[in-house]
């Protein structure tokens, strides 16, 4: 039987973080042999708020193929494609636009936070407009599944009603994608804050040194009301009990007790946390390393795979002009 497909990316706007980790990378290697994989830089949807300097993000996309290639993705089974580099992508997105409501895309929750997150003042028509793109890169792949966190769950929603439309519409040519949501989604902020992001420089990045992930958690925000050594603290509102329920899940419990009992301090607390994250990233590290000193590998690696997907793309578009009767003169 064919594997089905799943399709997910980034935005190449800087080095991944731990927030992109639990979120979806895990799940990415964890299903990479079990379906088949496409992961793309969206380095168009970046420019939606990097316009101004798109050479700027060439830098972004090394880093973010050495991450990816760090945290085990493998490109013997899985498909790293740059998304600039298949324009039918940008093809399909015209063809979409045309019947995607304005209203539709003004509410969806996502884009809001980011405007106000960004303090964004003009609303760009790119920006308003990428769910309709990011729904053109998952349907030009007929991707299945799209493992994602919490924050693109609309985009994906928006995504399958493109479908669903463009099927009624003209032909049943693509696939309604789902959602396959990673079991941790969304990871606080170092600062307590709801999201670890880049822009609120409030991350633990992959590619962090020991000593600065040590540094970092130190100065994570704990139970505000936990002042003094002997005072009970209230796990379920620390930023840093949250960060052990990701990752140091065996030692939640007992963590947990010790710290409403104030049987431990935060400081120690923080110390285990940062153990256990340490060991989590050393063969990250290591494999960063390897890929690092490899440039020319990573390129290639990068090309050939947005050669199979180009290829994927251009015969979904001509289905698509087909459906659209676009196929002659
Ligand atoms: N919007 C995603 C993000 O900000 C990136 C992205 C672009 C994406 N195209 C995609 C994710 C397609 C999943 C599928 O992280």
């Amino acid at each position: 039987m064919m594997k089905q497909r799943i399709l997910t990316g980034d935005r190449p706007t800087g080095r991944l973080h731990l927030g992109h980790y639990v979120g979806s990378l895990e799940t990415r290697v964890k299903l990479q042999h079990q379906y088949e994989t496409f992961i793309m830089i969206a380095d168009v949807q970046a420019m939606t708020t990097h316009f101004d300097n798109p050479g700027a993000l060439r830098e972004h996309i090394g880093e973010v193929m050495l991450d990816y290639l760090a945290v085990g993705i493998d490109p013997g089974v899985s498909t790293i494609l740059l998304q600039s580099m298949i324009p039918e992508i940008a093809e399909l997105t015209i063809f979409f636009s045309m019947f995607v409501t304005v209203s539709s895309l003004r509410h969806n929750p996502t884009t809001k936070q980011e405007i106000e997150e960004k303090g964004l003042k003009d609303l760009y028509y790119g920006f308003l407009g990428y769910p309709v793109s990011q729904a053109a890169d998952i349907t030009i792949f007929k991707a299945h599944w799209v493992p994602v966190g919490a924050d693109q769950l609309p985009h994906i929603e928006q995504a399958r009603r493109i479908a669903r439309r463009f099927n009624d519409l003209y032909r049943p040519v693509l696939v309604e994608p789902q959602a396959l949501l990673s079991p941790v989604t969304k990871l606080a902020g170092l600062d307590g804050r709801a999201k670890m992001s880049k822009s609120l420089d409030n991350c633990i990045y992959l590619s962090d040194p020991p000593e600065t992930v040590t540094s970092k958690i130190k100065t994570a925000v704990t139970d505000p009301a936990r002042i003094r050594r002997h005072d009970p603290g209230h796990p379920d509102i620390c930023t840093v009990f949250g960060y052990h329920q990701a990752f140091n899940r065996e030692e939640i419990e007992e963590i947990s007790e010790n710290c409403r009992t104030a049987g431990i301090g935060c400081s120690d607390c923080k110390r285990r946390l940062a153990d256990k994250i340490n060991a989590l990233l050393d063969p990250i590290r290591e494999r960063r390393d390897h890929y690092a000193s490899r440039g020319r590998e990573v390129r290639e690696i990068l090309a050939a795979g947005t050669g199979r997907a180009r290829s994927v793309a251009v015969a979904t578009m001509a289905e698509v002009r087909e459906a659209m009767s676009l196929v002659s003169f």
